[in-house]
C-alpha cells in the first residue's frame, strides 16, 4: 500500500485523532489519556483509551486499536485508502497522484456506478410494457407512483441477459458486473443477471450511493426475497434499508420494522423515520449505527412467534447500545404493511395513535410475562413476581425501577419494600457477574490469552512476553536499535508474529522513518490491534533501560534452552555453538 511516508505522516499530524474521534463519540481526559464508551462494542464503563502522546487508540473492552486512519476504517467501513481519502479531504490535502495501489477504490466506484446504472434501469423497466406485472404488483400493494419513485423501485424481467446486456453496452466489464453481485458468472465465462422476474428495492448508503439490492417475487415461490450478498460496497450486518431517508427525518426516534414493505408503507404513511435490517436478524454493528442517529428506536415487528423473538433479541441489543425503546403491537397481528394498506389517508393518524399507546421495552417484557401466569394462584404469583424482578434488576435506570416496583406491588399484593427487596438480591448478583464478566475480558485482551496472532504464546510465555516489551521498547526508543541489535538477531525471537514485528520495526528504524506511522497500512486490522496492545500496555510504558537489558537476557536465555533441548541430535560444531551461547547468556 505504498503511500509515501512523508504524506501518511502529514495526515496524521494534521488530523488529531482525539478531534476526530471527538466527532463520533464523547471522550474525557483521565491522566494522560482521553477515554470513552468504545463505539465499536457496547460497554456501561469505559474502556475505551487515546493515547495523545502517540496518537493511538485501544479498547480493552473489545481489543480493537490502531491509529487515526484504523479508527476511521472501522466507524465508516472503508478500506485503507479511502479512510487516508477522507482524512485527506477532512485536513484539505490532496492525495498523491498515481503513487500508490488503487485498484480496490476503482472498482468500487465502478461497482457503485454499475450499481446506480441498475437501478435506473429497473426503474425505467417498471413503466415499460414489460413491466407491466411489476408496477401492477406494487400498485396492488396500494404504493403510489410518488413513492415508487422516492424510493426509486423497479423491476427485473425473466431475460437472464437483460441487465448485463445493458451494462456492458455502458462499458462495464464483465468481472465488475459479477462483483457487484449483479450476474453470476459460468464456467465458460459468460454472465447471466442475478436478479430475474422480481421487483427490486434499492439500499442505498447514508451517502446517497446504490450499494445493494433486494428483489421480491411476485408469486409464492421461494425465496420471496433475493439480497445482494456482501460485496466490496456492502455488507449487509452494517446497513439499514432507508437511513439514507431516516437520518433526513428530523426527528431523533427510528421505527425499526422487519421488511422493505413495511417500511416503505410506514413511509408513505408520512414516516420517514423507519428502517429495516437486510434480511438477517439485527446486529450489534446496527444497533450502534441507529445510536449515532437517534436516541429511541421503535420496535415494530410481526406479532407472530418469529416476530417476538426478534423484538426480544432486538430489545436487548438496542438496551446494550444504550438507545431508548419502545414495543409497538399492531392490532391484529398484522404488520405494518398489512395495518396502513387500505387505511388511506387515514393511515397515518391510525398509526400515530399506535405508537403513542405504545410501551416501552419494560412494559412490554413484563405483559408478556404477566399473560403466562396465574397470578390468582400463590404459586403463579410468586413466580410471576420473581420473573418480573429479575427483569428489572437487568437495567440501569432506578427511577424505571421504582415505577414498576410500585405497578407490581399492586398488581400482586405484595408491598414493595418485599419487592424491592427482592429485586435488590437479583441486582447484587447481576452486577457481580457483569464485574466478573468485564473483568474476564479485560484480563483476556490485555494478557493476549486466547491470542490468534501469536498463537506460540501458550508454550512460550516466557520468551513471548520479554520479546513483546523488547518490541514495544524500541519503538519507543528507536536511538537504542543498535544497541538492542548488537545483543539479538532476529533468529532468536521466536514466536513468528514476534518475529515478524522485530524484522519491520527494525527495518524502519534504520531507515529512518518513524516507526509506528505505516502500521495501519502495511499490518492487517487485527495485526495493527495487536501492535497498539503493546506499544501502550503499562508494561511497555513503564520499561527501562534496565528492564530492557532483563529482556533481552530472558530472550536469549530462552533460545539457549531451546538449542540445549536440541544437543541429543545434534553435531559436534553446534554443540560448541550451544556451549558458547550457554556461556554468553549467563555471563
Ligand atoms: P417477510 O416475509 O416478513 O416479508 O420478511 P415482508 O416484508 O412482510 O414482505 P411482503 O410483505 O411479503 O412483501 C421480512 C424481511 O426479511 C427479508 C426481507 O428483507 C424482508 O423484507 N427476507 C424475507 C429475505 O431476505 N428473504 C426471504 O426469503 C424472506
Ligand atoms: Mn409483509
Amino acid at each position: 500500500m505504498a503511500l509515501p511516508e512523508g504524506f501518511i505522516a502529514e495526515i496524521k499530524d494534521r488530523n488529531d485523532i482525539t478531534d476526530v474521534a471527538s466527532s463520533y463519540m464523547n471522550l474525557k481526559r483521565r491522566g494522560r489519556n482521553m477515554v470513552g464508551l468504545c463505539p465499536f462494542h457496547s460497554e456501561k464503563t469505559p474502556s475505551f483509551n487515546i493515547y495523545t502522546e502517540n496518537g493511538s487508540f485501544y479498547c480493552f473492552g473489545c481489543g480493537v486499536g490502531g491509529d487515526v486512519i484504523t479508527f476511521i476504517m472501522k466507524i465508516e467501513n472503508l478500506d485503507y485508502i479511502d479512510a487516508v481519502k477522507l482524512l485527506a479531504q477532512r485536513c484539505g490535502l490532496n492525495m498523491p497522484e498515481d503513487s500508490y495501489d488503487d485498484s480496490m477504490s476503482a472498482l468500487r466506484k465502478r461497482i457503485y456506478e454499475a450499481n446506480r446504472e441498475a437501478a435506473r434501469f429497473f426503474y425505467k423497466s417498471l413503466y415499460s410494457p414489460q413491466g407491466r406485472k411489476g408496477l401492477d404488483y406494487f400498485h396492488g400493494r396500494a404504493l403510489s407512483d410518488r413513492t415508487i419513485r422516492h424510493f426509486g423501485l423497479g423491476y427485473a424481467d425473466e431475460n437472464p441477459y437483460t441487465l448485463c446486456n445493458h451494462l456492458e453496452a455502458l462499458g462495464f466489464k464483465k468481472s465488475e458486473i459479477v462483483a457487484a453481485n449483479l450476474a453470476f458468472q459460468r464456467d465458460n465465462g459468460n454472465i447471466f443477471d442475478r436478479f430475474r422476474d422480481r421487483v427490486m428495492f434499492p439500499i442505498i448508503d447514508l451517502k446517497g450511493n446504490v450499494i445493494a439490492f433486494g428483489g421480491r417475487i411476485m408469486t409464492d415461490q421461494k425465496p420471496k426475497y433475493l439480497n445482494t450478498s456482501d460485496t466490496p460496497v456492502f455488507k449487509k450486518s452494517a446497513n439499514l434499508f432507508s437511513l439514507n431517508n431516516a437520518k433526513n427525518s428530523g426527528v431523533k426516534s427510528l421505527i425499526l420494522c422487519e421488511g422493505y414493505m413495511d417500511v416503505i408503507a410506514v413511509n408513505q404513511a408520512g414516516f420517514q423515520n423507519a428502517v429495516a435490517t437486510l434480511g438477517t436478524a439485527l446486529t450489534q454493528e446496527q444497533a450502534l449505527l441507529m445510536k449515532r442517529y437517534a436516541d429511541e428506536v421503535i420496535i415494530c415487528y410481526d406479532s407472530d412467534e418469529a416476530g417476538q423473538k426478534a423484538t426480544a433479541r432486538a430489545i436487548e441489543l438496542l438496551r446494550n447500545a444504550g438507545l431508548l425503546i419502545k414495543v409497538i403491537t399492531i392490532p391484529d397481528g398484522k404488520d405494518p404493511d398489512e395495518f396502513l394498506r387500505n387505511r388511506g389517508a387515514e393511515g397515518h393518524d391510525a398509526f400515530l395513535n399506535v405508537i403513542e399507546r405504545s410501551g416501552n421495552d419494560l412494559e412490554y417484557r413484563l405483559q408478556k410475562l404477566r399473560r403466562s401466569y396465574d397470578i390468582s394462584q400463590t404459586d403463579g404469583k410468586v413466580a410471576y413476581l420473581n420473573e418480573a424482578v429479575k427483569i428489572l434488576a437487568s437495567i440501569d435506570n432506578s427511577i424505571e425501577q421504582d415505577i414498576y416496583i410500585s405497578k407490581l406491588s399492586k398488581e400482586t399484593e405484595v408491598s414493595t419494600d418485599a419487592v424491592k427487596q427482592q429485586m435488590n438480591k437479583y441486582k447484587k448478583r447481576k452486577r457481580y457477574s457483569d464485574k466478573k464478566t468485564e473483568f474476564r475480558n479485560i484480563r483476556q485482551n490485555l494478557s493476549g490469552r486466547n491470542d490468534k496472532l501469536n498463537p506460540e504464546r501458550y508454550k512460550k510465555p516466557r520468551s513471548t512476553v520479554a520479546e513483546e516489551s523488547l518490541i514495544a521498547y524500541m519503538i519507543n526508543h528507536p536511538d537504542k536499535l543498535g544497541y538492542i541489535s548488537s545483543r539479538i538477531d532476529e533468529g532468536k525471537i521466536q514466536t513468528e508474529f514476534n518475529r515478524k514485528l522485530y524484522v519491520y520495526f527494525s527495518e524502519r528504524i534504520k531507515n529512518g522513518y518513524d516507526p509506528l506511522s505505516s502500521v495501519s497500512g502495511d499490518f492487517t486490522q487485527e495485526e495493527t490491534a495487536g501492535i497498539y496492545r503493546i506499544v501502550n500496555s503499562d508494561f511497555a510504558r513503564m520499561a527501562t533501560e534496565e528492564t530492557l537489558r532483563e529482556n533481552i537476557e530472558v530472550i536469549n536465555e530462552e533460545y539457549a534452552k531451546l538449542k540445549t533441548a536440541d544437543a541429543a541430535n545434534a553435531t559436534y560444531d553446534e554443540i560448541a555453538e550451544m556451549l558458547r551461547m550457554l556461556r554468553d547468556s549467563h555471563k
